[in-house]
């Protein structure tokens, strides 16, 4: 697999990587597929793997540790993140930053995960949300020099609201972010008109997430596709938005390339940005690790498909059942 420098981390990462969250949140995963489908992740050379404490209150984490012990000869890179305390997503400007990330909450979460981890040291620990109307309160400084210095963490990171690509800019300014994790795929294309620049400009590692829309561009859903009470995807393809969704993807299939299959596309769109240093996607079947990952050696598209896929650009806001 080709890899990438993750920003100022110096972390040699694959281009593509994998996500956990369907693994302990979503309907239909089975945890024995789960893990062989990391195993067979790590097999064929991916080294990135992107969880969360909310995903299943520490189970990712818990399946991701599984994975680094029965590894121990491999340089596997963890990121993982902190939930926020409200139990609120996305984070708004009305919350305060203490009853979001206090002290106590963060350096609690930070040695939960640890301890499912396996490890000393977080390669990557994240703010699982984010608003940047904290960007300059001290607790938020004091929080992330204590879990360098302390060598809890190598690495800090925020993954940024669903849609608000630019929220964050002025975090990353302080000096204090390593990495962003945001939404960026054929759909949602806006991270490229204020976030990479800045991220350029800092030399901040860019992970690429939701590059299939939550599994739209995988392209095996129908306007029928339903899921169970308590799997999120329930709230997010409600009949609105799945049908506003599957008509963009009919759209998108007329432009697909003769033998490319929707997720190349649209992972191969993603690889063509040197802004990106990872893309995680969310893979719980081994046939999609497989085919996925070997996506890398191809690389990014032609510069005439990427032309077609700009009319493809969705420009959306947050909804109440977007988070
Ligand atoms: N707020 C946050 O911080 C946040 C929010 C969302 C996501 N994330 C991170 O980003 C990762 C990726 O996002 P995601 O998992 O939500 O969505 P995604 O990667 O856009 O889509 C995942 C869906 O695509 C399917 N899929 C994967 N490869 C496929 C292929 N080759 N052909 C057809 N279908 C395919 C998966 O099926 P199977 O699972 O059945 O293989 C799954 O249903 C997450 O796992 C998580 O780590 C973070």
């Amino acid at each position: 697999m080709q890899h990438r420098t993750l920003g100022r981390t110096g972390f040699s990462v694959t281009d593509i990587g994998c996500g956990l969250w369907g693994m302990s949140g979503w309907s239909g995963s089975d945890d024995e597929a789960s893990l062989g489908a990391l195993q067979l992740a790590v097999d064929l050379g991916c080294n990135f793997f992107d969880t969360a404490w909310a995903y299943g209150e520490g189970k990712s984490d818990g399946f991701l540790g599984k994975t680094l012990a029965a590894n121990p000869g491999k340089r596997l890179y963890s990121a993982s993140k902190i939930p926020p305390k409200n139990g609120r997503w996305p984070a708004l400007p009305t919350y305060d930053y203490n009853d979001v990330f206090p002290a106590d909450h963060v350096f609690a979460h930070a040695d939960r995960i640890r301890h499912a981890l396996g490890v000393d040291t977080i390669d990557l620990l994240q703010f699982h949300v984010w608003d940047d109307s904290w960007t300059d309160r001290p607790e938020f400084r004091n929080a992330v020099e204590k879990l360098k210095h302390d060598k809890i963490i190598h690495a800090f990171g925020l993954s940024l609201n669903r849609w608000q690509p630019a929220n964050g800019i002025r975090a990353i300014r302080t000096g204090l972010i390593d990495a962003v994790q945001v939404i960026y795929n054929v759909f949602d294309q806006n991270p490229e008109d204020e976030l990479f620049p800045v991220c350029q400009e800092h030399n901040i590692g860019v992970i690429a997430r939701v590059p299939l829309d939550e599994g739209s561009l995988g392209g095996k859903m129908t306007r029928d596709t339903t899921f169970p009470d308590g799997d999120w995807r329930k709230g997010y393809f409600n009949p609105k938005n799945l049908n506003a969704t599957l008509d963009r993807v009919d759209r998108l299939r007329e432009d697909l390339p003769s033998g490319m299959t929707l997720p190349e596309l649209a992972i191969r769109f993603i690889l063509s940005n040197p802004v990106v240093s990872t893309i995680i996607v969310g893979m719980r079947k081994e046939e999609h690790v497989r085919g996925n990952l070997a996506l890398s050696p191809a690389g990014g598209l032609d510069a005439g498909v990427i032309q077609k896929m700009r009319k493809h650009r969705w420009e959306r806001s947050p909804a109440p059942w977007s988070d």
